[in-house]
């Protein structure tokens, strides 16, 4: 298969809803409600027009940035997400290898399908992992353990989770855990038939990194499932962020941070970056758009604390706008996801190269030669919208 094919995200977009039955693809595909958020995300940086500079020798450009306490590539890194292995049979360790050979910063999910171990083996490059304040204190003691047993660079605290979104693709399709499928989703995977029997037979979709918790009760019928549903945590405050920051000692991010207020509070509880985020549109519907956030939170933190723009990125020029506005970086879901359903590892990397080339280009076109030369003056909110 050749890779050049793809000359966008939204190409692998369309080569993974051909691969995937429906309620796979509808799960990374979609977000809550009337799914406002999650288009927004993307259209809000049409609200924003590039006044590029020119003819400023742009003969030698880097891209590399540093975040999370190390230096990489260029400002992008590689969002947790959860299931991975429903995606494509490499799962989170195809992912890493991408990753890895781009010198990008790739975060496990809690409820990823690679333990927090084999991970660590798998990625000789900058690894992180994300994590939740459960109401078992002693299973995000644990995972914070196990991070810093495995030298993960930080960890990422998501913050927008108490209870999951209302997601209705995944309700049309019965895509629940574990699945009570309709109709509709039965025919989605009896569709795919050649992807569906080995897929569903073949692996194990558990989260792994919480399984022996479930196995170690001695009685009971909880599944992992309904274990880890009610496991989040509605009484998580700030205070919990201070005691999580004080037990790792490491770099710290919070995740789904959208109020400035927010922003400056992450800070004092030991927070050294904010991952602006709104779930890629997959939590409340209507809530803001990452990238309209950026300018009011780097005011409100003043550069006391490293920022990413987290949601929508599918252009180059939408990594150039994140930057411009004050983001240090950008983090990507569903790019690379849809890159990994098309192809396995070699899709993610694809979706890797085409943000890159698109990023470069724009740089070279805007007149900068490094993510500092980004700022205020090359962006304006677009006229006439
Ligand atoms: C996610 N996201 C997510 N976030 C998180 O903190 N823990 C998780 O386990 C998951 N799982 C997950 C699964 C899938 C299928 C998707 C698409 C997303 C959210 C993710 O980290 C990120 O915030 C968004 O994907 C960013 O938006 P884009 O890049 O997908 O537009």
């Amino acid at each position: 298969m050749t890779m050049k094919k793809w000359h966008n995200i939204s190409g692998l977009r369309g080569s993974a809803k051909a691969a995937l039955p429906l309620p796979v693809f509808d799960y990374i595909d979609g977000g809550a409600e009337d799914e406002l958020s999650l288009h927004d995300a993307t259209r809000a940086f049409d609200r924003y027009d590039i006044i590029p500079r020119m003819l400023m020798d742009v003969s030698q450009v880097s891209s590399q940035t540093e975040i999370f306490g190390r230096r990489i590539e260029f400002p992008v890194m590689l969002a947790p997400t959860g299931l991975t292995r429903l995606f494509h049979k490499e799962a989170e360790l195809g992912v890493a290898r991408a990753a890895t050979a781009a010198g990008l910063p790739y975060c496990l999910s809690t409820l990823g399908t690679t333990t927090i171990e084999d991970f660590a083996d798998a990625v000789p490059g900058s690894k992180l992992f994300q994590i939740y304040i459960f109401k078992d204190r002693g299973l995000t003691e644990e995972f914070v353990e196990r991070a810093r047993a495995c030298k993960y660079d930080g960890l990422v605290l998501t913050a927008d989770t108490l209870v999951g979104g209302k997601r209705e693709r995944d309700l049309a399709n019965g895509l629940s855990l574990p699945p009570r499928l309709t109709m509709r989703g039965f025919l989605g995977f009896a569709a795919k038939p050649r992807w569906s029997l080995p897929a569903l037979f073949g692996s194990k979709f558990d989260f792994v990194n919480v399984a022996h918790r479930v196995a170690a009760m001695s009685a009971g019928p909880t599944t992992l499932q309904d274990y880890v549903a009610g496991q989040f945590d509605r009484t998580v405050t700030w205070k919990d962020v201070e005691w999580l920051a004080g037990k790792w000692g490491g770099p710290l991010a919070v995740k789904g941070i959208l109020h400035p207020g927010d922003a400056v509070t992450a800070l004092e509880s030991g927070a050294d970056t904010v991952m602006v985020s709104n779930h890629g549109g997959r939590q409340i519907d209507t809530a803001a758009a990452p990238i309209d956030q950026i300018a009011p939170i780097a005011d409100a933190v003043g550069g006391r604390m490293k920022i990413i723009c987290d949601g929508g990125i599918r252009r180059g020029s939408h990594i150039l706008k994140a930057l411009a506005l004050g983001a240090d970086a950008v983090s990507i879901g569903r790019p690379y996801l849809y890159g990994l359903a098309a192809a396995g590892s070699t899709g993610v990397s694809r979706a890797i190269d085409i943000l890159r080339d698109e990023f470069d280009r724009c740089m070279v076109l805007s007149g900068a030669t490094c993510p500092d030369d980004l700022n205020r003056e090359l962006v304006r909110p677009h006229i006439g919208a």
